[in-house]
């Protein structure tokens, strides 16, 4: 029995090696962890991660032949292929600070690797790292090998999360980079076998290492920038009076463009968009590409622009202050069907209104509060870092409070800020809301969610996103 091992049992590891398990039965997987606060999730009836249908995958095959284990070691030396799926952090301090990944998590893995093997080994890089890490994992393997042969791939992983199991099930396309070698071929057609237990063979492309490291941050390099150049073109429509779901419709009808991927919103989140843009911008500049490494940077500042546009159209539409008003926070995930809120923009926004001394009233059905107080305490870049480093009970950030009711947090407020799009957030009794707020009553729709026309009629004040303006926003330009 083929015998896989993931380290790292995180939102890529988790889901990843579920539907391997699932798909594969006659394959043993065991996803190890240090945190053993996850682990015990992962073996739990409360799994760590939501995602839509995980549940079900995990409960099949959980105690068969899927096993969560904070044993690390054992598993890595029993196991035949090892993922290695640990988090990269964005470096905060030294070279490169803000911008280059953080391989520290990496480094000690492959260490670890080294150290327990007996047998030889496929060694998978799954969390997307920078171009020619691959080639530092290798010197870092074979300098302490004993004499055992590790070959490295790159099989980069392409879901999104709320829909994580639904890609894994039927991707678009699973990439397998490794060495041209006879011996890297052989490992690439021993990775080909397991996807080939469930996705077609002409969707498994197979590539050179660097190739495969550096599709996966091009490929959400284009994808941020895709919902850069729509957030764009909304502040133009917000000018001129266009509404920026007709542009897009539009302009996605071109088959050559398409439509996916053409939401204006609040601003992109996650933990992959800027991370990958950032790590992309520096390679560019270790390469001597300045003007290659700004194209990519100015995806990254038209996210900021957009989310700091929001608040500033916030805070001038409600008389220039919004000190002491209370502001109802509905939606704090970086999107709809996840918890995650990794680099969510949510934070930002409430930040900036925190700024100017609002009180803030939130409300997301799938977040807990410690995690919206973290969130709010921590600085950039710390989140991504294995959460026993966190603080558990961070200090709660004055002015925020939690609640479990869009009602609750909206009762009272003066106005509400829609950052995620919860399908539930169409159908809210917004007459009741209403008839419960101070006014003028403000709904500022960061997702472009709700019916501002029916909203209008109420007596609500609505900005959309990209759509045209009411008057009384007309009358109170923002200043970004
Ligand atoms: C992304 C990539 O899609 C995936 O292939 C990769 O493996 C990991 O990064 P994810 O971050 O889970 O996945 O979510 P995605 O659906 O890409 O959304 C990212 C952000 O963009 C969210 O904040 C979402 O709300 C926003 N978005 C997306 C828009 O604002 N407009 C859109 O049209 C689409
Ligand atoms: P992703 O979204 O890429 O899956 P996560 O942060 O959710 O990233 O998961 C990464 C996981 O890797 C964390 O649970 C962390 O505890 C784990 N991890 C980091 N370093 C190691 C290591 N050396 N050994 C085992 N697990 C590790």
């Amino acid at each position: 029995m083929v015998k896989i091992c993931c380290i790292g049992a995180g939102y890529v590891g988790g889901p990843t090696m579920a539907v391997i398990a699932l798909k594969c039965p006659d394959i043993e997987v065991a996803v190890v962890d240090i945190s053993v606060s996850r682990i015990n999730a992962w073996n739990s009836d409360q799994l760590p991660i939501y995602e839509p249908g995980l549940d079900d995958v995990v409960k099949q095959r959980r105690g068969k032949n899927l096993f969560f284990s904070t044993d690390v070691e054992r598993h890595v030396m029993e196991a035949d292929i090892v993922f290695v799926s640990v988090n990269t952090p964005t470096k905060t301090q030294g070279l490169g600070a803000g911008k280059a990944a953080d391989l520290t998590y990496w480094e000690s893995a492959a260490r670890m690797i080294a150290d327990v093997s007996k047998s030889d080994k496929i060694v998978v890089e799954k969390s997307t790292v920078p171009v020619k890490t691959a080639e530092a994992i290798e010197k870092i393997l074979t300098h302490n090998s004993k004499g055992i042969n590790f070959q490295i791939l790159s099989n980069p992983e392409f879901l999104a999360e709320g829909t994580a199991i639904e890609d894994l099930f039927s991707p678009d396309r699973v990439l397998i980079g490794g060495r041209e070698t006879p011996a890297g071929q052989k490992a690439i057609q021993a990775l080909k076998e397991v996807y080939a237990h469930w996705v077609p063979e002409e969707r498994i492309i197979c590539s050179n290492l660097w190739s495969a490291e550096l599709s996966k941050l091009a490929a959400n390099a284009f994808l941020a920038q895709r919902i850069s150049s729509v957030n764009a073109i909304s502040a133009l429509c917000e000018a001129t009076g266009a509404n920026v779901t007709e542009v897009a419709h539009a302009v996605g009808k071109d088959t050559r463009i398409g439509p996916k991927f053409l939401n204006a919103s609040v601003g992109f989140g996650g933990s992959c968009f800027q991370k990958d843009i950032l790590n992309l911008v520096y390679i560019c500049e270790c390469n001597g590409l300045p003007e290659v490494a700004n194209y990519w940077k100015q995806v990254i500042k038209i996210n900021d622009y957009q989310k700091s546009r929001f608040v500033n159209r916030v805070v001038s539409s409600m008389f220039n202050t919004v000190s002491g008003k209370k502001i109802a926070i509905l939606g704090f995930a970086f999107k709809k069907d996840t918890g995650d809120t990794r680099e969510t923009p949510a934070i930002d926004v409430c930040k900036g209104l925190l700024g100017d001394k609002a009180r803030l009233s939130i409300y997301d059905p799938q977040v807990s509060e410690d995690q919206i107080q973290r969130d709010l305490s921590m600085k950039k870049f710390d989140w991504d870092h294995p959460i026993h480093l966190q603080p558990q009970s961070p200090t709660a950030v004055k002015q925020v409070g939690v609640v479990w009711d869009a009602y609750e947090a909206t009762k009272g407020a003066h106005g509400i800020c829609i950052l995620t799009e919860w399908d539930e957030f169409k159908s809210l009794d917004y007459k009741k809301i209403y008839d419960q707020m101070q006014k003028p009553a403000f709904v500022f729709d960061g997702r472009n969610v709700v019916d501002a026309e029916k909203l209008r009629q109420i007596g609500f004040i609505v900005y959309s996103i990209g759509k045209p303006l009411d008057e009384w926003l007309k009358d109170m330009p923002a200043v970004a």
